[in-house]
């Protein structure tokens, strides 16, 4: 075995792939890409090589790459102190809870703070069932909500829900959208109805505000929760703080928000943001998390929170989706603009895997969806609009 050192040898990128295609399990198709540091919606590589990343690390970096905000409040935490439970109290996650529960729709009240979207949704589904003493959970054809046993139970887009045999029993699903197909399905049995309210990974699939009002009606006809997967579509994403309580969702406001990605900047956090019928049949004991609610995981939320308000993030990711409507307007091959704010789909006249290609060539990383004609583009929401102008330019070029 070679001595460690604190110094770590420069790798070229062909040294670097080889060594982790060798030692990591398999995950994604990666980019020929290694990134080494990232400033606003720029990384740069091992090489040199500068890219305007539009799919924001994975529809994470909401605060665009090491925000000065969330670098300043997890240095600073993490000299203090890295790391202890909930079975201790801590200043920093007292204001992280109380600060994200301000910004979210009125009636959720509390947050429960996990680790990643799936624990998010793992939870939120727990919490419904124990709230209701119910089991059936009602989710929808294209939605996807993680890779655990539960939430891939209730993933029934592609693929996914078979990787996961065998399932969790008693889920069911109907089509996004759909009333009708959504009445079919909910019953007294049913703990609770769970969707994303835009379905990103589908091909940014949305539905009428209509929908949601019927959804909400429907859930408390049957004494049935409503859950929103806002893993991605919350923290600011679509042009509002969250999907949840706006004109996109009717007002609607349901019983349960799950998040995670933005919220952390790139820190792993998860959260569920419940109400306080929800909270009250939770008793000690019954949920638990070692990791969740860490001190460095509540700087990054506070700093993430900071930065989105004083740099006026949420109307900026309106202004990006106008801008990018209006620049591809009669760009030919574009079918259609699907999405709000930083969450937006491209829907083009073919398969768009070509046009992905060619925009990393021209030094742009985009993102594909499970709808092959459909680019997904998830920026940060600080994404400058000289920024968005150089993707119209190289897209229509
Ligand atoms: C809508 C949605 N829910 C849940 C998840 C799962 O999140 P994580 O990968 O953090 O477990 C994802 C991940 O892509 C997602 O897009």
């Amino acid at each position: 075995m070679t001595a460690r050192t604190s110094k770590t040898k420069t790798m070229d990128f062909n040294s670097i792939a080889e060594v982790e295609d060798k030692y990591q399990v398999a995950t994604y198709k990666k980019m020929p890409i290694a990134i080494e540091r990232g400033e606003g919606s720029w990384v740069w590589t091992s090489e040199g090589t500068k890219y305007l990343d539009l799919y924001g690390g994975h529809a994470v970096c909401a605060t665009g790459h090491s925000h000065p905000n969330v670098v300043k409040r997890i240095s600073e935490q993490a000299q203090r102190v890295i790391f202890y439970s909930n079975l201790v109290y801590s200043q920093i996650r007292a204001e992280a809870s109380q600060q994200l529960v301000s910004i979210a729709p009125a009636g959720l009240t509390q947050a429960f703070f996990c680790n990643s979207g799936t624990e998010a949704n793992e939870n939120a589904m727990r919490m419904a069932r124990m709230t209701t003493g119910r089991e059936k959970i009602v989710t929808f054809t294209g939605g996807f909500h993680g890779r655990t046993a539960d939430a891939i139970s209730a993933t029934f887009l592609g693929k996914y829900r078979d990787l996961g045999k065998p399932n969790v029993p008693g889920h069911v699903a109907a089509e996004f959208g759909d009333i009708e197909s959504v009445r079919k399905v909910i019953d007294a049995d049913t703990a609770a109805v769970m969707l994303e309210p835009i379905q990103s990974m589908a091909g940014v699939c949305e539905a009428e505000p209509e929908f949601f009002i019927e959804l909400r009606r429907l859930c408390d006809g049957n004494g049935a929760l409503l859950i929103f997967d806002e893993v991605q579509t919350g923290i600011g994403r679509v042009g509002e703080w969250f999907f949840a309580g706006s004109s996109f969702a009717g007002g609607v406001v349901p019983d349960i928000v799950t998040l995670a990605k933005s919220l952390g900047s790139g820190v792993p956090v998860g959260a569920c943001l419940v109400n306080a019928r929800v909270a009250g049949h939770i008793k000690l004991n019954d949920l638990g998390t070692t990791f969740g609610g860490g001190m460095l995981a509540m700087a990054a939320v506070l700093g993430t929170l900071e930065a989105i308000e004083s740099d006026r993030m949420i109307e900026n990711a309106s202004m990006i989706e106008s801008r990018i409507r209006t620049g591809l307007t009669g760009v030919p091959g574009v079918r259609s603009i699907k999405g709000k704010g930083c969450l937006l789909g491209i829907e083009f006249e073919e398969n768009c895997s070509p046009v992905h290609e060619r925009l990393l060539e021209a030094g742009i990383i985009t993102g594909t969806s499970s709808d092959p004609k459909v680019l997904r583009l998830l920026p940060p929401l600080n994404t400058r609009l000289e920024e968005i102008d150089l993707f119209i330019e190289r897209l229509a070029h």
